[in-house]
């Protein structure tokens, strides 16, 4: 027992310890003594921060009562009740997520009928609040107790006002026979969390501030179910990303949808004034039933499905000055006289091309036009045959490529592309050719390109607004991959990997358009995200895009900006796995409103009306999008897509439909 170190010490409690008789208690205090001193050990602690420590703990204390409760403030700005929660509540992933209890819950609150109003004069704006409670197989749950608390405008809860003599905005119901329950309330207020103690001064400290987004509280049990304790978030408003206690669940984030005065209430009666809906349905967890142990939770996003992958053959050769290999690259595909396709306008960079491969060169064709018109691609094929190319070589964005992959398909040439964007089509096998103003489009492997070249040098004049645009496309390809029916583990780690690297590069370029570093991220992304594209299937995004550009003639690139942010919240509830994996890059925000705003900051487009769509277009392209639909994660309905262009067309934020 003598000559005890810094070393030693941990031992020798552990040994004093171990006559205990509770061996829980043993588990849970050998390891909290372990932990400490390892912390205190590596943080080399000194004896002034330790007295600190203590004092601070000792005002934590001595601000706790039965009024307040400091402790559990500290718990959950340290996230420990997030982490208590969250490893207690794995449920499978269509089921109510827990968060955390916060310390406003009261026992005695008013027990109330379904109908009526709960605030009981606390201020706000009415809200009507609708929503079921149903169990593992979608069974109705009849008389679920329902305990509902929240804050009134200010931000206050009726328990921190010392002056009110009863309580409001919150309430006992019990759900109807089918599972049902409405009442009446008033919107929630973003709050900061009590900050005037000892957990307030440690968060300024932090440089952490106290607020907390809007959101209404529930308890919810139920015999033979797991209890719930969550919230619903409001979308809207400001914390959802930076919540002072990490409550945010994205499954719980709903539109608190605002109705005009005039509107019709649900029981058919019309309101003088302007009120809010919130509709939420509960699905609990029967107890008993296969529950997740903690220890057997996948980490989230690992959790593996049946899938089929199909990879495409592709060689790239990525970096800076890789253009100077592309000799030997053709050597290497055992061809020797190349076709060089590009624009009118990037007529420079063909020649440049053609005169650095010398004798390799057959010859330019410097004629691609955007939607790949018929007779320029018969144009293109006849000078193939005329001098004898044996392979072509695209130099260029989306129309060169697309020309590129038209004289592939049927001369069979090899096709070696150099890409300048990052809009993608290099690395599918998808082609379209326009006739006669349609556009008809196809996917053949012959026309995937043999060699891939992304020299982010290439990209380094592509303008500033061109390359946030092409590069939001590129995410788009990646977000609409990320819920694709046959997308696999692989095409989700390069979509979320891709999705990462252009939020990092594209505002680096957006400051520095010759910033050569950001270049090189963006490209890496716009590589992954195309790679997407190519092996899985597209949805209502893509098909709006398509929609859009190819019968109300809008910009490709500026409109995926646009639409982006609305289609994923239009898909958000139906999505919620690709939600969060997006998330996951996008600072733990709702990829939503993230994309909107990321779009507007970096100067893109944010409205269909700024890119000269009509409003009396809305309901024609609506039409369109359902005339032949993709499929989609969340089935198409007609009013909600009307609804989805006319928020796109005014430029207002997403909503969760
Ligand atoms: C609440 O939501 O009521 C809450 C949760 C944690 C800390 C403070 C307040
Ligand atoms: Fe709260």
């Amino acid at each position: 027992m003598a000559d005890i170190d810094q070393w030693t010490i941990t031992k020798a409690v552990l040994s004093a310890q171990q006559g205990c008789t509770n061996p829980r208690l043993k588990e849970i205090l050998d390891n909290l003594v372990t932990h400490l001193h390892d912390f205190a050990r590596e943080v080399r602690l000194t004896e002034s921060e330790w007295q600190a420590g203590i004092q601070f703990l000792t005002e934590v204390g001595r601000f706790t009562d039965h009024q307040r409760q400091e402790f559990i403030l500290l718990s959950d700005t340290l996230g420990l009740s997030t982490l208590v929660t969250a490893q207690n509540n794995c449920k499978p992933e269509s089921f109510t997520e827990s968060t955390v209890l916060g310390p406003f819950f009261v026992e005695d609150a008013p027990n109330c009928n379904n109908g009526d109003d709960i605030a009981n004069g606390a201020r706000g704006e009415p809200c009507f609040v609708t929503g079921t409670v149903k169990g593992n197989d979608g069974e109705a749950i009849a008389d679920a107790h329902i305990a509902v608390w929240q804050s009134d405008e200010d931000g206050f809860y009726d328990v921190q006002r010392p002056e009110l003599r009863r309580l409001q905005a919150r309430a006992n119901l019990r759900s109807l026979s089918d599972g049902r329950f409405y009442f009446r309330s008033i919107v929630a207020a973003p709050y900061p969390i009590p900050s005037d103690g000892p957990v307030g001064k440690m968060l300024s400290a932090l440089g952490r501030h106290p607020w907390r987004p809007a959101h209404m509280h529930f308890m919810i049990t139920a015999p033979g179910y797991q209890p719930l304790i969550t919230h619903i978030f409001r979308f809207k408003g400001p914390y959802l990303d930076s919540d002072a206690v990490f409550g945010v669940r994205l499954s719980l984030i709903v539109d608190w949808e605002r109705h005009d005065a005039g509107s019709i209430l649900a029981d058919g009666t019309s309101s003088s004034t302007a009120f809010y809906t919130l509709n939420y349905d509960f699905k609990l967890f029967r107890a008993g039933a296969s529950a997740i142990r903690t220890e057997q939770k996948l980490p989230e996003g690992s959790d593996v499905h049946a899938f089929t992958h199909t990879g495409l053959p592709s060689r790239v050769l990525f970096g800076v000055d890789t253009l100077s290999r592309l000799s030997e690259e053709l050597g290497h595909l055992r061809v020797s006289r190349a076709l060089v396709v590009c624009t009118a306008g990037r007529r420079a960079e063909g020649e440049a091309i053609v005169r650095r491969l010398g004798r390799q060169a057959a010859g330019l064709f410097a004629g691609a036009l955007m939607h790949v018109p018929i007779e320029v691609t018969r144009e293109a094929r006849t000078y193939a045959r005329q001098v004898d190319a044996d392979c072509i070589v695209a130099i260029g964005g989306g129309s060169t490529i697309g020309l590129g992959k038209a004289i592939a398909l049927e001369t069979e040439l090899p096709l070696l592309a150099i890409p300048t964007t990052y809009a993608g089509s290099e690395m599918t096998p998808i082609y379209g050719i326009t006739e006669r103003g349609i556009k008809s489009t196809g996917a053949d492997p012959r026309v995937l390109p043999k060699t891939v070249i992304y020299d982010p040098s290439l990209t380094r004049g592509l303008s500033i607004a061109n390359s946030i645009t092409s590069g939001i496309n590129a995410i788009a390809h990646a977000a609409e991959g990320l819920y694709a029916r046959d997308a696999s583990p692989i095409t989700m780690l390069m979509a979320e990997e891709g999705i990462r690297a252009l939020i990092v590069s594209l505002p680096l370029i957006h400051r520095d358009a010759g910033d050569i570093t950001a270049r090189t991220q963006a490209l890496h992304g716009a590589w992954l995200c195309g790679s997407v594209l190519g092996q899985v299937g597209m949805s209502l995004h893509h098909k709006l895009c398509h929609i859009l550009g190819g019968s109300f003639g809008l910009p490709h690139a500026a409109t995926h900006a646009v639409i982006l942010p609305h289609a994923l919240a239009y898909n958000y509830r139906h999505a919620l796995p690709a939600m969060r994996r997006m998330s996951r890059v996008m600072h733990g925000e709702a990829p939503p409103a993230f994309l909107q705003r990321f779009a507007a900051t970096n100067g893109a487009a944010t409205s269909l009306g700024q890119l000269g769509f009509q409003e009396a277009d809305i309901a024609p392209a609506a039409d369109l999008a359902l005339a032949n639909p993709y499929w989609n994660p969340r089935p198409l309905e007609h009013a909600a897509i009307v609804r989805l262009l006319r928020r796109a067309f005014a430029g207002l934020p997403p909503e969760l439909d």
